[in-house]
């Protein structure tokens, strides 16, 4: 199958790329997340020993090399820190670093987060999971989503118009509810239509994994 040049904005979603697994995984910076006040949540033991939600068995095809939209989506996504919160986190040998077997499938359906610890004195604002994918804050609590080509829990049926109104209008598919912090939609706002089409175009070469995200809880219930 050959992937169109340019991605135009089309109602239909560009259908998923098998890849063969050899993905190396690329460490993403801890910017983003550092920019946080990190507590981790007592449940960290827990998350750690849930069994994670492998990747589905890439076809058994020879490694395909990636277009070069696929290519540069890649890089944007890697230098962007799409994976320091869309990537489960789990304690490897050199501490903490995002599970790459389970690569933006967004917090994990198995990792039950009890509520939000009260916040200590000072200003002190957000309590991150042990994932560094559920974050609780003014706004409730957030739960990443999986950002792969799964029809059910992912990005499957996205059209790129879909991806590209999200980041532009902040709203889900650009016309439901408003995305949640700590998804910073007002930087990526400023990525070019470019960008949004390379970063889509990858996002559908990954390996699909059904992984279903919670629904965020209101500030009320944290
Ligand atoms: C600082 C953490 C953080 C980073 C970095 C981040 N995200 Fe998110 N993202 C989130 C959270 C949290 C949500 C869930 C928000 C919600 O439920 O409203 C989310 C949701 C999304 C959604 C789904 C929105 C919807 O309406 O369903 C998409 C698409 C997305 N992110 C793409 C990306 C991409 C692409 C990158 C990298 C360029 C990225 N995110 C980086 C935290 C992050």
């Amino acid at each position: 199958m050959n992937r169109p040049a340019s991605l135009q904005d089309t109602e239909q979603p560009v259908p998923p790329t098998p890849t063969s697994g050899t993905r190396a995984g690329t460490r993403a910076g801890l910017a983003v997340a550092a920019a946080f006040a990190v507590v981790l949540a007592h449940a960290a033991p827990a998350a750690g020993a849930a069994e994670p939600a492998q990747a589905k068995p890439a076809a058994a095809t020879a490694a395909r090399p990636l277009g070069a939209q696929a290519a540069r989506g890649k890089y944007l996504v890697s230098t962007s820190g799409c994976h320091d919160c869309h990537t489960p986190w789990k304690v490897g040998p050199n501490g903490p670093e995002p599970d790459m077997s389970r690569a933006l499938s967004g917090h994990p359906q198995q990792v039950q987060m009890p509520a939000a610890p009260a916040l200590p004195e000072g200003p002190w604002l957000v309590t991150i999971g042990a994932t560094n994918t559920a974050f609780a804050g003014p706004w409730g609590v957030s739960f990443t989503a999986n950002l792969t080509p799964d029809a059910e829990t992912g990005l499957g049926e996205w059209t790129v118009r879909d991806f590209k109104q999200t980041i532009r209008t902040g709203k889900h598919m650009g016309r439901g509810r408003a995305v949640l912090p700590p998804m910073p939609i007002m930087v990526y706002n400023h990525f070019t239509d470019a960008d949004l089409e390379a970063i889509y175009a990858y996002l559908r070469t990954i390996p699909a994994v059904s992984n279903r995200v919670p629904e965020p809880r209101p500030p009320a219930a944290r």
